[in-house]
Parts: structure tokens; C-alpha cells; sequence
């Protein structure tokens, strides 16, 4: 749970915490607060996931990893893969104006993840959420050669640093309809995906190029949707190489983890890889103490990670955070703990839930 605190006390956080007197503020009790974690066994995750033949990713914050000695301390301890969160989307690199690119978020993320030994996943290169204000003046004609334009620049400017690419990110609505209503769709109309993925492999040959989305990683009407549309861009010969499932989760109600490997399973038989792409576990919904329900949270990750164990080419997990200091969820969905480390960066049980998976091979 993401606390906003004043220097002082951030400065006395860690004697706090080691007197147990630490507590979130109001509203639902913080679980990592608590002397419940398992003590530090002196593993590293990633050591797991070699074993596992995982790749075990993060998605980073360019703030805290400028700033904070111990987010990049833990971040390049115990993860091999790596995604900006926010500073490598369209409206962050182009917030000034079509022919203005700002790369220092992204190449700052992208040189620290180099510098340690991890591999990177650009995202998201064509996503509704994050179009700067300008382009929505741009004119339809104009607007497909922008965008064109735009992902070959960024494309570009990362090939040979990043080894993959979330090309299209959540064009399928939530209802499993067909594609969401979005500038994209209404501008260049619905071959704006496979026009994504083409010019985004003409730009960087080498990169992984990932379709990905939510609500779409069991079985339903919206995961159908997004089997039939990944089908139909492989059988045509479009450059896609597979589908990232975000999997913002609750550990109160989750897809079943066997219609999870189903759906990994109908997607890998197209020749596609699937990934986990931006998982996180919320447990405020959950009843219990806070150990029963850091159990069960515990319990929620091994699964998962033990879903992507199963499926061969399911070849990364990747959590969108990795401290519950610094996590989207508290903004989107309200106070909450949903990684695998604490605000303190102590492992939680949820860490060793997936340690146990990837060993599990
Ligand atoms: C979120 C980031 O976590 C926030 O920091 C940002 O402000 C908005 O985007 N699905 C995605 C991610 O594909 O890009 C989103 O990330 C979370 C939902």
C-alpha cells in the first residue's frame, strides 16, 4: 500500500517496522505491517525461475529506481526481465507534440536493466489509454502514417535493447463484443493490429512481438475474442510471436488456474508464446486475519506461476510492481497489498508461493 509519508518518517520506517509499530493510516489494515512475512531465506527469485526455465519479470517505476537505493537493489537481486510501467507509452514519450520524442524515462529503465544482466520488454506501443491529447486533432488520413511513424521511431530507437514488444495493448472490450471503441479503431479502422505489428517488426526484426490484454486469461466470451483475432493474424502470416495475459487478479475470485492453462494451451498450439504480464494479487476483499490472508495470496501466486510451469511455452511471469510501496492498484482499485514484497522490500509469503513453482519442474 502506497503510503505518502514526510522525510521524517520515511527515515524512521525501518526502526518502526522492526518494533512492529508501523501502521497504513486508516481504512483496511496493511498485511506487510505486520511480523506475519516468513524470515528471509536468503534466496533469489530469479535463481527459481532459471531453474524453471522462466524468465521472472517486474514492471518498474523510474522514480523510485532514481531515487531509492533498495528498489534497485531488490529489483536487480531477484528479477532477470524487465518493463517500464509508464515511461516507454505514447503520451510520456510524446506529451509535447508530434515531433518531440522524450526517451530519458524509458532509456533510464532500459540502461539500468542492461547494466544488471536483465532482459527487457518494451510496452505498450498502441494503447488507448495513453494517446497524448494532440493526436486526438490530428486527421483521420493523417492519423494511421503518425502512428506508423511513431512506433517505427520508438521501435527503432530500442532495437537491440529490448527483446520483446507489447505491440497492441487491450484493443478487445470487455464484454467480448469485438474490438473497443478507440481512436485507433476509429481513425485508421480494424486493421489498425496487424498494421501495428508489421511496421513494429520492420523496426526491430528481432523483437518478440506480444498482442496483450486483460479479463482474457481463462476461458469466456473476451478470451475467445482474443483467440480468434491472434488466430486469424498468424494464419495471415502477420509477425506476431504471442499473447501477454495481464492478470490483475483477486485472491477473493480469479479465473479457475485449469481453464488458465487451457486457454495457455489452445494459444501455444497456434505456435504462439504466452506470457504473464502484469500480474498482481489484491487481498483487501479477502476475510481473515492477515496471515490467512497473506496464506492465501501465498497460494493465488504459486498457482498461477505454477500454470505458466505447465505450459511450455509460456516462458515469462512478469508482476506489475514488485513492492506493495509503490503499486497501481492502490490508485485504481483502492488501499491494498497485492506483490510479493512488503513496503519494507521483505519478502512475503506470495514470494515464496512462486519460488515453490518454479522450482516445481
Ligand atoms: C498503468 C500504470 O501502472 C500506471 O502507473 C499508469 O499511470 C497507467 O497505466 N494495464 C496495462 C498497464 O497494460 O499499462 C497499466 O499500467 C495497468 C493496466
Amino acid at each position: 500500500m502506497r503510503k505518502i509519508i514526510s522525510v521524517g518518517v520515511a527515515l524512521l520506517l525501518p526502526f518502526l517496522a522492526a518494533c512492529g509499530s508501523t501502521s497504513s493510516g486508516g481504512g483496511t489494515p496493511s498485511p506487510s505491517a505486520t511480523p506475519t512475512n516468513a524470515p528471509d531465506d536468503g534466496s533469489r527469485l530469479v535463481d527459481a525461475a532459471v531453474a524453471g526455465g522462466r524468465l521472472v519479470g517486474a514492471a518498474v517505476n523510474h522514480g523510485p529506481l532514481a531515487s531509492e537505493p533498495l528498489y534497485g537493489e531488490t529489483l536487480a537481486r531477484h528479477f532477470n526481465y524487465v518493463t517500464a510501467e509508464y515511461e516507454m507509452k505514447w503520451n510520456p514519450i510524446q506529451a509535447a507534440g508530434p515531433n518531440s520524442y522524450d526517451f530519458s524515462g524509458g532509456d533510464a529503465i532500459v540502461s539500468f536493466a542492461l547494466a544488471h544482466g536483465m532482459k527487457v520488454k518494451g510496452h505498450a506501443l498502441v494503447w488507448h489509454n495513453s494517446v497524448p491529447t494532440w493526436a486526438n486533432d490530428v486527421a483521420d488520413a493523417a492519423f494511421g502514417p503518425l502512428v506508423d511513424n511513431y512506433i517505427r521511431t520508438v521501435a527503432g530507437h530500442y532495437r537491440g535493447q529490448v527483446i520483446a514488444w507489447d505491440v497492441v495493448n487491450e484493443a478487445e472490450a470487455d464484454n467480448g463484443s469485438g474490438l473497443r471503441d478507440s481512436i485507433y479503431l476509429r481513425k485508421i479502422g480494424s486493421g489498425f493490429i496487424e498494421r501495428a505489428f508489421r511496421v513494429a517488426h520492420e523496426a526491430d526484426p528481432n523483437a518478440l512481438l506480444f498482442y496483450n490484454d486483460y479479463s482474457t486469461e481463462g476461458l469466456g466470451a473476451k478470451s475467445d475474442r482474443v483467440y480468434e483475432l491472434v488466430k486469424d493474424l498468424k494464419q495471415r502470416g502477420v509477425p506476431i510471436d504471442g499473447v501477454g495475459m495481464q492478470m490483475h487478479i483477486s485472491a477473493s475470485g480469479h479465473p479457475p488456474v485449469a481453464d488458465i492453462v487451457t486457454n495457455m494451451q489452445r494459444l501455444t498450439a497456434l505456435g504462439l508464446r504466452v506470457n504473464i504480464s502484469e500480474m498482481d494479487v489484491r487481498i483487501r476483499d479477502l476475510g481473515g486475519s492477515t496471515s490467512q490472508r497473506l496464506d492465501t495470496q501465498r497460494q493465488v501466486y504459486h498457482d498461477i506461476t505454477k500454470a505458466c510451469m505447465s505450459v511450455p511455452l509460456c516462458h515469462a511471469v512478469t508482476l506489475w510492481g514488485f513492492t506493495d510501496k509503490y503499486s497501481w492498484i492502490d490508485a485504481a482499485y483502492g488501499p491494498d497489498d497485492p506483490l510479493i514484497f512488503d513496503e519494507s522490500y521483505q519478502k512475503k509469503p506470495a514470494y515464496y508461493g512462486m519460488q515453490d513453482a518454479f522450482f516445481s519442474r
